[in-house]
């Protein structure tokens, strides 16, 4: 299957660093993917908090291995993959999702960064990486919706440091420059929306202080080509079996057909491997 993205997206995320694909996902899906984040036991038993610098917080869950799951589907459906490798050029697997939620009038800022500015440190050699940003939400200026500097993936790698509070952000004398002659852009998405975003694209997000949840499931991917030197708290090289775009609903249906928590599709994100210490981008 190609890649979802036509000529003019394609050709926008290599001269952006980011491409927003409207309707990626559709109503059904992406009422699957929100009911599996809020009701899936294997999510809601694993939620952590990143603090922010001040007083908000994001509630979150990480997952290594996308599983069967709703959400593991998402992650391996064809739609989605080959996107990913028709942007990153060759073969890809599947290096970690994330749920980041931000709760009304609570959620919590981050600040500008590179996701490479992380993975780098974790022997990942090329920045031949990329996530992709699904809305289970609307996410809009309001509720602290992503933005990204348009283009400033071809910044390459800025240097990272730790700031106050728990997170490490890129160097600010260096975005404030980059800010002179880039575009900030605000990623205003509705539920299914996809973001898709290189790993060197410096991105943020305000503070949730709205009536309105703003939940993402954010799904990463490296490589095939740029297997991690080092072992770390996110997967080296491990093949991804990609499925067919419907077993997002099919799953969906199992999902639905659960008739305790026992039965639902608890082995998608086995609680060792949820890291609720580590910073991943
Ligand atoms: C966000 O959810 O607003 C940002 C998440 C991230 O950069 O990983
Ligand atoms: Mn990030």
């Amino acid at each position: 299957m190609p890649s979802v993205l036509s000529p003019d997206q394609r050709a926008a995320y290599d001269a952006d660093g980011y491409v927003i694909v409207r309707g990626f996902f559709d109503a059904e899906e992406a009422a699957l993917l929100k009911r599996a984040m809020e009701q899936d036991p294997a999510i809601r038993g694993h939620f952590y908090n990143r603090g922010d610098n001040d007083g908000g917080n994001t509630k979150m869950a990480l997952w290594n291995h996308p599983g069967d799951s709703v959400y593991g589907m998402a992650a391996r459906c064809l739609r989605m993959v080959d996107t990913m490798e028709d942007l990153l050029g060759g073969e890809v697997y599947h290096y970690h999702s994330k749920l980041t939620a931000k709760e009304p009038f609570e959620g919590g800022a981050w600040e500008w960064h590179q996701d490479y500015g992380y993975w780098y440190h974790n022997g990942c050699l090329f920045p031949l990486m990329a996530s992709a940003m699904i809305a289970l939400d609307c996410s809009t200026r309001e509720n602290g919706c992503l933005q990204v500097l348009k283009g400033s993936h071809l910044l390459g790698r800025v240097e990272h440091r730790l700031l106050d509070g728990e997170q490490m952000g890129a160097d600010l004398q260096r975005v404030e420059e980059a800010q002179k002659h880039l575009e900030t852009v605000y990623a205003e998405m509705d539920p299914g929306d996809v973001l898709l975003f290189h790993c060197n694209t410096l991105h943020r997000s305000d503070q949730n202080r709205s009536e309105f949840r703003r939940w993402t499931m954010i799904c990463c991917y490296n490589a095939a080509r740029n297997d991690p030197y080092l072992d770390h708290h996110h997967p080296r090289y491990t093949p991804l079996q990609k499925v067919a775009d419907d077993a997002i609903k099919a799953a969906g249906l199992a999902f639905a057909g659960a008739e305790d928590e026992s039965a639902f599709m608890v082995e998608a994100v086995a609680p060792s491997e949820i890291r609720a210490k580590r910073d991943s981008g």
